[in-house]
Formats: structure tokens, sequence, C-alpha cells
């Protein structure tokens, strides 16, 4: 790949492609060593070293970023006042990222961060039906045929119901942590239990604003907690703890 370096520079963050050029024109700018001054300069990054103010930087097309996304982190790329979740990607290296579709901000867990839009594309097209699995710790009672009232769409003020959702109903804490083995349970979600009344596993296939939350409501219920644990085949790392991210390979986006 060749790439002019003021483009080089602004992807990698140094800037506005107007500060960029000006940054170059003023020597702050090695390539191999030498300095340059030559803005519309072509290069090919993966065999030149280049060096900003002496510092060598490095360059990536493109990033992919695994983030255990906490509560209370909006999901945006940036904003005036509130810290974002691209924020959180401390060592990013490009300042074009984005999150890959979107969680409520008290909603946690797995959020892909990269800068590929046809990946995201793939991920997020409504016609591609990718699963989302989340776990919801929920209060009040859920009707009997909670399960099939999911499976057949629910009607949550939208133009249309939703789209078949799969739900897995754990009465009671105790039911949980029987059904997984002791390195499985989740002990963020369990932090959230006190005072409710069941836990579940529910996948869906679309994306609409606070679409889990409007479907417990609608079934009378409440969503205390919510967090997701997968994307298609993209799974969040338990190992994770909520803040914490990794970087990825674009194969193990897994699309
Ligand atoms: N459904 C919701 O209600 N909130 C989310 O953050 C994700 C799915």
């Amino acid at each position: 790949m060749i790439i002019r370096i003021d483009k080089y520079l602004a992807d990698l963050g140094f800037g506005t492609r107007s500060e960029v050029r000006s940054l170059v024109k003023s020597g702050s700018v090695s390539i191999n060593e030498e300095i340059t001054k030559d803005v519309g300069l072509r290069i090919d990054p993966e065999n030149v070293q280049v060096k900003v103010k002496g510092k060598a930087v490095s360059y990536s097309e493109y990033e992919y970023y695994m983030l255990y996304k906490p509560a209370g982190v909006i999901t945006a790329s940036s904003d005036k006042r509130e810290k974002t979740v691209v924020d959180l990607i401390e060592s990013r290296k490009r300042r074009d990222l984005f999150p890959v579709g979107r969680l409520d901000r008290d909603t946690e867990g797995l959020l892909l961060i990269t800068n590929d839009g046809e990946l995201a594309h793939k991920l997020l097209a409504p016609g591609k039906h990718v699963d989302k699995k989340y776990m919801a710790v929920i209060s009040g009672e859920l009707p009997e045929d909670v399960v099939g009232q999911f499976e057949k769409g629910l009607d949550i003020g939208d133009e249309k119901p939703t789209k078949p959702a799969r739900l897995r109903v754990y009465k009671t804490k105790e039911e949980y942590i029987e059904s997984f083995s002791e390195t499985m349970v989740d002990e963020y979600l369990l932090e959230h239990y006190e005072g409710a009344d069941h836990i579940c596993e529910i996948i869906i296939t679309e994306g609409r604003y606070h679409e889990i939350k409007r479907m417990f409501e609608v079934v009378g219920c409440k969503v205390e907690y919510l967090k997701r644990y997968s994307m298609g085949k993209l799974e969040l790392d338990m190992s994770l703890r909520p803040g914490e991210y990794k970087e990825i390979s674009r194969a193990e986006c897994g699309i």
C-alpha cells in the first residue's frame, strides 16, 4: 500500500490534514532518518520508518479491539462532555475508530471497536441476522409462555414486531449457578442479582433502540442488568474485566 505522508499522519491522529502539513513543513517528520518537508510524499508504510519529533510511529490500516464495555460509558466515537467507549482504547493508533453497534449507557459487555466499515456492515446490516447473545437480570414475574412470546415476536411499539428471539429462563440464581460449571458462572452478573427475580439468556438478531428492555417491559418485567456476551462468532473473553480491552485480528471477529 502506498499512501501520502499527510494522510498517514492524519490517520494516526497527529491532527487534521492542514495541521499535519504544518508538522511536516516544520521539519518534525523523518523518513528512514531523513527529514522530509514534502507534504505530498508517497510512502509504503510497510517498508519505511517514520519518526515524528524523533519518535518512531507505526501504521495499521485497520484495528480491531474487543472491549468489555463497563456501565456508565456512552457508545460513541467522541463526545464533548463525556467519556466514550473509544476513549477507553488507550493504545489505539488510529483516530477513525468507532463502536460496532450500540449498547445503552448502563449495558455492559462485548463491544467491537474498529475502523473497518465493511466488517461493521457485515455484523450490523439487518439482512445479515447476526445473533447477539445477552444475559439479563430481571425483576417481576415472567408469564408462563414468555419463551413462546419472545419466539413469536413482540409488539414493542415500533412499526413492526420484533424478530424471533430465543429466551432461556433461569428461574432463580441457584438454577443459574447449577446450570453452569463453576468457571463459567459470571460473578459480575451475580453482583446485580440482589433483590431481582430471574436470570435470562436472550439471543436477538436485531439492534433496535432499548430492544431487550422494551421486550421485557411488554411482558411486565424490568431489566435490572444487561450484559452482552457475543456477536456472531465473536465471544467476550471472560478474563477481561469491565473497562478492559484487547486487540484482536480481523479473523477473530469471525465474519
Ligand atoms: N437491548 C437493550 O435494551 N439495550 C442494549 O444496550 C442492548 C440491547
